[in-house]
């Protein structure tokens, strides 16, 4: 079984979530792949709604259960709209909105609190591969976002190098191969049991590529971007196998 979920990022209106999920659903009952949605926090409703044999939660979450906080969204909230999935660390918040690793940390501990699946996302700049620093920023990340949780198989890992995301350029199915197999011994290191463990890869996934890395044998599925907001490209990439 692989793990398809696509990451709607801030797009799609009103209109166009209710066809949209309804084609999500459809596709998604008819594969024995596990699939999932990472929606913007107003549509979770429609994906209540809507969704019956897709995972689907949010983007981020805040770290506190209640209280002043203008303008966040508790890991609570998240599960009175049914999510069991939840981004966390994506590059873009990494980037736009300064999460540090220890915000990457506190945001997993509180998901898993709340039985939410942590879909934790990590992976190097281009300026970081080109100084030869991938695994060192990669095994960074991980300590960080990793401290002090013992049951790191409830997350699933999605390894995405930043250069990668929205350019249309991937790593070779060997680059793929070597790090997530580097990323697989350092999570067993790290206390996770190898059998189980869950790693996506994504950036500039598309229904040509899809299926060569999901062959990759330390991959188990792909978090998907653009590729995910066209159901028909989407049912291409969900129908994969290993
Ligand atoms: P992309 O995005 O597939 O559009 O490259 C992937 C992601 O950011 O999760």
């Amino acid at each position: 079984m692989l793990y398809i979920i696509g990451n709607i990022k801030m797009n799609l209106s009103l209109k166009d979530y209710k066809p949209y999920l309804k084609g999500v659903n459809k596709v998604a009952k008819a594969s024995p792949n596990y699939v999932g949605l990472a929606l913007p926090y107003p549509y979770l409703y429609c994906a209540q709604k809507s969704l019956k044999n897709v995972h689907y939660g949010a983007q981020n979450v805040y770290v506190k259960d209640k209280g002043a906080y203008t303008g966040e969204v508790s890991a609570k909230m998240l599960t009175d709209f049914g999510c069991d999935l939840c981004l966390v660390g994506h590059s873009e918040r990494r980037a736009y909105f300064n999460e540090s690793g220890e915000d990457i940390n506190s945001k997993i501990v509180k998901l898993l609190e709340n039985n939410i699946t942590p879909v934790l996302c990590f992976g190097e700049t281009k300026e970081q591969r080109d100084n030869g620093k991938t695994k060192y920023v990669i095994k960074e990340q991980l300590k960080k976002a990793l401290d002090g949780i013992n049951n790191i198989n409830k997350i699933i890992f999605a390894y995405e190098p930043v250069w990668a995301i929205g350019t249309g350029v991937t790593p070779t199915t060997m680059q793929i191969a070597q790090i997530s197999t580097y990323i697989k011994d350092l999570l067993e290191k790290m206390g996770a049991k190898r059998e189980g463990l869950k790693l996506l890869y994504g950036g500039s996934v598309n229904e040509n590529n899809a299926s060569d890395i999901f062959k990759v044998a330390d991959i188990d599925g792909g978090l998907i971007g653009g590729a995910c907001l066209d159901v028909t490209k989407f049912e291409k990439i969900i129908n994969c196998t290993k």
